[in-house]
């Protein structure tokens, strides 16, 4: 099959989370299979592409505001697999993906307008014609209602179209002025369309006017339906129920491989975890942990993640003293919201023996994390997939997590045959401490047991075969 996919970011050349990862991944395993994959995404100032060429092609779209053009470079991962860069300095030749310090750019409805739309043009210039045209997040969801109304006839306007949430609560939200400065049709500007309490909702058009919409694991795609994950989107969720699919994301495996990881001092696998030791006294000596005395055990808790509601921050920030005074380690890799930034920061000042927090983005370093930890904390609000669990469960880094979402989905509590992980369920910061609290006396009274947990979730397979045959069968259905 021919397949476009649309998203505004993709790994390695730019990311703030986990959708770039899958923008990479999922097109490479489904190239793999056989299929020929364009990935469409902007040409951001901050893109690292080593050989991204010319391709002497461009796109112009018309817009009341304007009729930007874009030229169009290309990179190719793989057989089958190329990455089409739309090259607008004006739209993307920022420091930021969506924004900088003062919040988020105040043209993102043109700029990701462009893309949505841009990523049609792309496949018409460059002469591609999909079979199904694959959207992921708001940035992407006017690309549904263009391939709907605005290219029947052309070469692009047979596709059928799959919209993919991420995340519900990142809906792209703009005032309703942003009708007309975009062209948009006005009929499309009711409850069941781009509407949204008098504003313009740019995932609703991708809830809208797809052919098909799925999320990232089966929990979510059921929890969305409902008033406390639906974002107020719940009603219309259900409405498409029978045409919402939950496929899990996977990871790559090549990326993440614990026995092949460059960032590591010390390769290890799930028959030999001698080298584990390596990593921990490594990522204690890099978050500048005090050296052990011969009788401390102590055990590591880490954190990778973005700094925000979504990830449970507050349960952290309120649980972490409790988990270090019963003896535990902390370490936190993390950036974001500034008052999380400045707490963490706080906090690191007044527990640095047993708690160092590093903000900022750095992916060697989030791989040492994996490496080192002994258990991994994900206390999630919400986790329409996440990724950071299964890494951990590949590194041997037992997870933590609160059972939602893809959390739910790929962590087996402990107390179960075949457990794998900790899991509570109520938000709150006693949910946190028991499931903590479970894991440190398996650390220290049950170690054979916790050690027989940690090889069975490092022998799992969270490669994105499975899920990629998902995403060809739902391909496939579509496309007829
Ligand atoms: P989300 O997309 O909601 O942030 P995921 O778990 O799906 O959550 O993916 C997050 C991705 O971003 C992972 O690859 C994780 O390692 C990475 N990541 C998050 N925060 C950081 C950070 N501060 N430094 C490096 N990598 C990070
Ligand atoms: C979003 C979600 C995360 C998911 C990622 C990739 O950022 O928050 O749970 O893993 O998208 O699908």
């Amino acid at each position: 099959m021919k397949i476009l996919y649309v998203a505004s970011e993709v790994a390695p050349y730019s990311k703030s989370g986990g959708l770039a990862d899958v923008a990479h991944a999922l097109p490479r395993a489904l190239s793999a299979r056989g299929h020929e994959v364009r990935v469409v995404t902007p040409l951001y100032a901050t893109a690292r592409i080593p050989n991204a060429e010319d391709t002497g092609r461009s796109i112009r779209l018309r817009f009341p505001f304007g009729e930007p053009r874009a030229g169009i470079r290309v990179a190719r991962p793989e057989p089958r697999h190329e990455v089409w860069f739309l090259e607008h300095h004006g739209f993307y030749g920022r420091p930021g993906l969506y924004g900088d310090g003062h919040g988020e750019y105040g043209d993102n409805h043109r700029r990701f307008a462009f893309l949505a739309v841009g990523a049609l043009s792309a496949a018409q210039a460059m002469r591609f014609a999909p079979d199904v045209v694959h959207l992921n997040d708001w940035q992407t969801g006017l690309g549904a209602l263009a391939l709907a109304r605005g290219f029947r006839g052309t070469s692009v306007g047979e596709a059928r179209s799959l919209f993919t949430i991420h995340n519900l609560a990142y809906q792209g939200l703009f005032s309703k002025a942003v009708m007309a400065d975009l062209g948009l049709p006005w009929d499309v500007f009711t409850p069941g369309g781009l509407e949204f309490y008098d504003q313009v909702n740019f995932m609703k058009s991708g809830l809208a006017f797809a052919d098909a919409l799925s999320t990232v694991s089966p929990t979510y795609a059921q929890e969305i339906q409902t008033q406390a994950y639906g974002c107020m989107l719940e009603g219309m969720l259900r409405a498409r129920a029978h045409e919402l699919h939950g496929i899990l994301n996977g990871i790559d495996v090549h990326e993440w491989d614990p026995h092949a990881d460059p960032y590591l001092p010390a390769p290890y696998d799930a028959h030999d975890l001698s080298g584990k030791a390596v990593c921990k006294a490594e990522l204690r000596h890099r978050f500048g942990l005090p050296d052990p005395d011969h009788v401390s055990d102590a055990p590591l808790f880490g954190v990778v993640t973005r700094l925000a509601g979504q990830k449970g921050i507050s349960l952290l920030l309120e649980g972490i003293p409790t988990l270090l005074d019963h003896g535990a380690e902390v370490v936190v890799l993390g950036n974001g919201e500034r008052r999380y930034e400045d707490a963490l920061r706080s906090l690191s000042a007044a527990r640095s023996d047993r708690f160092r927090a590093f903000i900022g983005f750095e992916p060697a370093l989030s791989h040492l994390v994996e490496g080192g930890a002994d258990f991994f904390l994900m206390p999630s609000l919400y986790e329409p997939s996440g990724l950071n669990q299964m890494y951990s469960l590949r590194y041997g880094t037992v997870p933590v997590v609160r059972a939602t979402g893809g959390l739910e989905d790929t962590v087996r509590d402990a107390d179960l045959p075949g457990g794998t992980g900790f899991k509570f369920r109520d938000f709150d910061v006693g949910g946190l401490l028991w499931a903590s609290g479970r894991a440190m006396d398996w650390w220290w009274h049950r170690r054979d047991d916790l050690d027989a947990l940690r090889r069975r979730g490092m022998l799992q397979d969270w490669s994105w075969e499975s899920s990629a045959a998902t995403y060809e069968r739902l391909y496939a259905s579509l496309a007829g």
